[in-house]
C-alpha cells in the first residue's frame, strides 16, 4: 500500500471524488459532525466551498464566507503554520470549527502555491483531527501535495456503473486508502458489495454511507434531534468509527 506521513497522534484525513458529485461536502459535514475525537472541518475543494452558505453559525446567525481559507492564504505566504489556521476557523452550532472554502473557484488559480504548505500545517493542528474536503480530483493537480500528507485518503462514490467505473480509473493513477459508497439504503449492503467487488483490491476498504435525501437536507439547517435520528447521521457515525479504527 502506499504510504502517507501520518501523525500519530492526530490526522489528516482526505475525503474526495472523481467525477460527479457523489456528496463528498455532505459527507464530510456529516463526519465531523459526530467525530468522536476533536476534529476541524476543513474545506479545501479548490472549486470553492460551500459549508458557508449551508452549516448555521454558533450564534445562529449565517459564518462569514469571506473568512477562512482565502484570509488564510493571504497571510500565509510568509509561510503556514498549525497555529495560524484558528485564526481563520469559524464555529457552527454545536461548537464544531470550520475553516470555510473559497468563494470560487477562480481564486485557486492564484494559490497553486498554498496546498502542500496547507496539508502540512493541517496534519499538524494540535489536539484535533481534521476532515479535509477536498472536492473532485483531477483539474488541480497540487493537490495531490496536500493529499501526501494525510493519513487517510477516501474517496466518495455512488454506486452507479458510471461512477464506480471512473473511479476506479482513478484509483489507477491516485492514491487511497478506502473508498465510501452513498448507498441507497433499499439496497445498502449489496451496494457496497458491488463497489467492493470492482474497486476492493486497490483499497484497504470499502465502506457506505447512506443515501438520504432528508438526513442531507436537514443538515443544512438547525441542527437537531431529527438530524440526530436520520440515517445519514447514524450511517455517519457508524462510519466515523470505521474511519478513526482503521488508524
Ligand atoms: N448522502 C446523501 N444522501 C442524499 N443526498 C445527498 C447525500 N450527499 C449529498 N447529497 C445531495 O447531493 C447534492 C450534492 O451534495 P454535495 O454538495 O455534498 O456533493 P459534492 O460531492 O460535495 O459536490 P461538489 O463536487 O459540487 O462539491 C446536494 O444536493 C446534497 O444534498
Ligand atoms: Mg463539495
Amino acid at each position: 500500500m502506499p504510504s502517507f506521513r501520518g501523525h500519530a497522534d492526530v490526522a489528516l484525513i482526505v475525503l474526495a471524488a472523481d467525477k460527479g458529485a457523489p456528496g463528498v461536502t455532505t459527507a464530510a459535514a456529516a463526519l465531523a459532525a459526530v467525530w468522536p475525537r476533536p476534529v476541524l472541518l476543513a474545506e479545501c475543494d479548490p472549486a470553492g466551498g460551500d459549508l458557508a452558505y449551508r452549516l448555521p453559525a454558533a450564534d445562529g446567525g449565517v459564518l462569514n464566507p469571506g473568512k477562512g481559507l482565502l484570509t488564510l492564504g493571504a497571510t500565509a505566504r510568509r509561510g503556514l503554520e498549525a497555529a495560524q489556521i484558528h485564526q481563520h476557523t469559524q464555529k457552527i452550532i454545536g461548537g464544531l470549527d470550520v475553516l470555510v472554502g473559497l468563494t470560487h473557484g477562480e481564486q485557486a488559480a492564484g494559490l497553486a502555491w498554498m496546498w502542500g504548505a496547507l496539508g502540512r500545517a493541517l496534519a499538524a493542528v494540535p489536539d484535533a483531527d481534521v476532515i479535509a474536503d477536498c472536492g473532485r480530483l483531477g483539474a488541480h493537480p497540487q493537490l495531490g501535495d496536500l493529499m501526501a500528507e494525510s493519513e487517510q485518503v477516501v474517496l466518495l462514490t455512488r454506486a452507479t456503473l458510471d461512477h464506480v467505473a471512473h473511479l476506479r480509473e482513478r484509483l489507477q493513477v491516485s492514491k487511497a486508502h478506502g473508498v465510501v459508497v452513498i448507498a441507497d439504503p433499499r439496497n445498502y449492503r449489496g451496494s457496497i458489495e458491488d463497489v467492493r467487488r470492482i474497486v476492493g483490491h486497490s483499497v484497504q476498504f470499502v465502506h457506505g454511507l447512506a443515501y438520504d435525501p432528508k438526513g442531507a437536507e436537514l443538515l443544512r439547517g438547525q441542527w437537531g434531534g431529527r438530524l440526530d435520528r436520520s440515517l445519514l447521521i447514524r450511517t455517519a457515525r457508524d462510519l466515523a468509527g470505521r474511519l478513526v479504527s482503521h488508524r
